[in-house]
C-alpha cells in the first residue's frame, strides 16, 4: 500500500512529457524526383479509428518534410530491436548528404498503395497518405489517413496473434530508448472473472 504523504510533486515548466512514446522510422520518397528517404519520428500518434488515421510531426528544416510536403504520402515503419541502430542513426543523419537505405543494410521493398517504399526489415509497416497539413510552431503536422497495413510473418503465431515480445519493440522517454517491457494483462482484465495481473 502506497503512503500518500510520501508523494511529492515538482512543478515543471510546461514541456513535452507525455512518456514513453512509439518511435518509428518512417519512409518516404521513391518517386523520380526523390530516392527513397527515412527518418525517425517520435512525434507521432494515432487520432481517428474510423477512418484508420494517424499524424506525424516533422519540422520543416528536415528533407523529408520537402519529400512528404510534395508526394503527399509517407509509410510509418514500427522498427523492433533489431534496428535499434538505424532508429538513432536516421534521426541524426540527413538524406540530403546520405542514402540511409544503403547505409543501414535496410530494404526499400514495394508498398501495397503507396509510391514510397517501405522498409522490409520492420515488423509493421502502416502505409499513410496526406490529408491535412497543419503548420503549429516548430513542427508542421501531416495529419493522415491509413490507407494500407503489412505485418511480418515472423511475428505472428499459428492462429495470427501478433507477439510484440518475440523481436522487442523500442520505446523514448526522455531522450533514452527502452524495450516493452512485459505483458501484464490483456484488455478488459479488470472487470473478468478470474483475471489478475501478471507480475
Ligand atoms: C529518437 C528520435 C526522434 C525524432 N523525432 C522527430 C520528430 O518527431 N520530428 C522531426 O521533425 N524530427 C525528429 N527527429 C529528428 C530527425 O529524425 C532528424 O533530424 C533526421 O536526421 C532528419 O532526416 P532527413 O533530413 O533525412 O529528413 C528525431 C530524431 C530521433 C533520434
Amino acid at each position: 500500500m502506497i503512503n500518500n504523504k510520501s508523494i511529492k510533486k515538482q512543478s515543471w515548466k510546461p514541456g513535452n512529457v507525455l512518456w514513453p512514446l512509439p518511435v518509428v522510422m518512417v519512409s518516404c520518397g521513391g518517386t523520380k524526383q526523390f530516392k527513397p528517404n527515412i527518418i525517425t519520428i517520435a512525434w507521432v500518434g494515432t487520432i481517428c479509428s474510423s477512418p484508420p488515421m494517424l499524424s506525424i510531426s516533422v519540422r520543416p528544416e528536415r528533407y523529408s518534410y520537402e519529400i512528404i510536403n510534395t508526394t503527399g504520402e509517407f509509410v510509418v515503419n514500427i522498427p523492433s530491436l533489431r534496428e535499434a541502430k538505424a532508429v538513432d542513426w536516421c534521426g541524426v543523419v540527413s538524406g540530403r548528404d546520405k542514402d540511409k537505405f544503403k547505409e543501414m543494410n535496410l530494404t526499400p521493398a514495394p508498398a501495397l498503395k503507396t509510391k514510397c517504399p517501405i522498409i522490409l526489415e520492420c515488423p509493421i509497416n502502416i502505409e499513410c497518405i496526406v490529408k491535412k497539413t497543419l503548420k503549429l510552431g516548430t513542427h508542421t503536422m501531416f495529419i493522415s489517413e491509413i490507407i494500407a497495413v503489412q505485418v511480418s510473418d515472423e511475428l505472428l503465431d499459428k492462429k495470427g496473434k501478433f507477439h510484440f515480445e518475440k523481436n522487442g519493440m523500442i520505446s523514448f522517454a526522455n531522450g533514452q530508448y527502452f524495450t516493452l517491457g512485459k505483458n501484464i494483462g490483456h484488455l478488459g482484465y479488470t472487470v473478468r472473472k478470474n483475471n489478475k495481473i501478471r507480475r
